[in-house]
């Protein structure tokens, strides 16, 4: 298998976007399709490290991935600098991402209790040890996603940022949040810029994108490297494309029905597979794999939908529908209805 090394500088030069990491959603089959519209960068779900070392079906579950869909970032969780580093070699044994993420900014109370994600910013020595630990044990870039702190008003990311860059991060996700206010509120692009500025390192802005002009927006008022969009491409990964075109002058056009579903049905087509694989591998036989798929497709046909017409009665229906065919006659019938202005 070809690796493709991602030296994270290049990636102001391919395409400044980057998919956010998004337990639930970022997968295999979306993380796919987000790289088909020019996504430059895709990351995974989180991945639990004591999971991995446990080996863990479903840690193991988060690192399928594909040629298509490279570069890709692994993301794990976790305290302990020596054991992520540990996993770290893991990862990067199989041949398959191009950098490992640290999360440094998941508010979830289970990581939080453990002293994981946002936890891990009252503690930016641990910071630095588990960055420092992780960049000695692979070859793969070593970057970190944060938050600008924990609670409202009280920022901790200068101590952060600083910890990762002088350890040998290369290269920081701020969501210009507050851990508290998990992904409610504004994001202060202000403090972005500001750690944009004291850095060298390049620098990812996160959070308040919700349309491409957003996301051009942060570029030029934070002069980040690259932008990370997380809830605004579930459903419309065209986003991606549309920030391309816009960066290069180039006229983008929206897509129609035909597309529309067409890439709805791949997706959903996707992660049948994905279900099905995951099946083979634990030796289950299973045939609810077509039937799971379509009910975790939920969220993101509803997004894919939003705006039609009988898009929540057929929502409703997938708790009821046990077969593709029936999916997909329910999603032909939502596109024929008119969108509601
Ligand atoms: C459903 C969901 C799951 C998320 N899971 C993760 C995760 O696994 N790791 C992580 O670092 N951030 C996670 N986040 C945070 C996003 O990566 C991102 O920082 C946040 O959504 C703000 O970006 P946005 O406004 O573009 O959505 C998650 C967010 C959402 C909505």
């Amino acid at each position: 298998m070809k690796i493709y090394p991602l030296s994270i500088k290049d990636l102001t030069i391919t395409t400044p976007t980057v998919l956010a990491p998004m337990a639930g959603f970022s997968d295999l089959p979306f993380r796919k399709i987000c790289r088909k519209f020019n996504c430059g960068l895709v990351i995974s779900e989180l991945i639990s490290s004591e999971g991995i070392i446990r080996e863990a079906n479903a840690s193991l579950e988060y690192l399928t991935s594909d040629l298509s869909e490279q570069p890709v970032g692994a993301q794990i969780f976790g305290t302990d600098a020596a054991r992520m580093a540990e996993v770290a070699i893991n990862i990067e044994k199989l041949n398959r991402f191009s950098l490992i993420d640290i999360n440094a900014g998941c508010p979830v109370p289970k990581l939080m209790k453990k002293g994981a994600g946002a936890s891990l910013m009252k503690n930016p020595e641990n910071i630095g040890k588990i960055i420092s630990a992780v960049s000695d044990a692979v070859d793969l870039p070593v970057t970190l996603k944060t938050r600008i702190g924990l609670k409202d008003g009280f920022p901790l990311i200068n101590e952060v940022a600083n910890a990762v860059e002088s350890n040998g991060g290369k290269a920081l996700t701020i969501h210009g949040r507050y851990a508290e206010n998990h992904h409610k509120g504004n994001a202060d692009w202000e403090l972005i810029a500001k750690i944009k500025e004291q850095l060298n390192i390049p620098v990812i802005g996160n959070g308040g994108i919700n349309c491409a002009q957003d996301a051009i927006d942060m570029l030029k008022h934070t002069k980040v490297d690259a932008v990370m969009i997380g809830r605004a491409a579930i459903g419309n990964p065209w986003i991606f494309q549309e920030i391309f075109c816009k960066l290069n002058n180039l006229s983008f056009i929206h897509p129609n029905n035909e597309q529309r579903r067409e890439i709805i049905i791949y997706h959903l087509n996707e992660l049948i597979n994905k279900f099905k694989n995951s099946c083979r591998r634990k030796n289950k036989n299973s045939n609810t794999y077509e039937i799971s798929a379509c009910r975790k497709f939920r969220p993101q046909m509803i997004k894919y939908l939003s705006g039609y017409q009988g898009v929540h009665k057929l929502s409703a229906k997938l708790d009821r529908v046990n077969n593709l065919k029936d999916v997909i006659e329910g999603i032909d019938f939502v596109l024929q209805h008119k969108i509601i202005q």
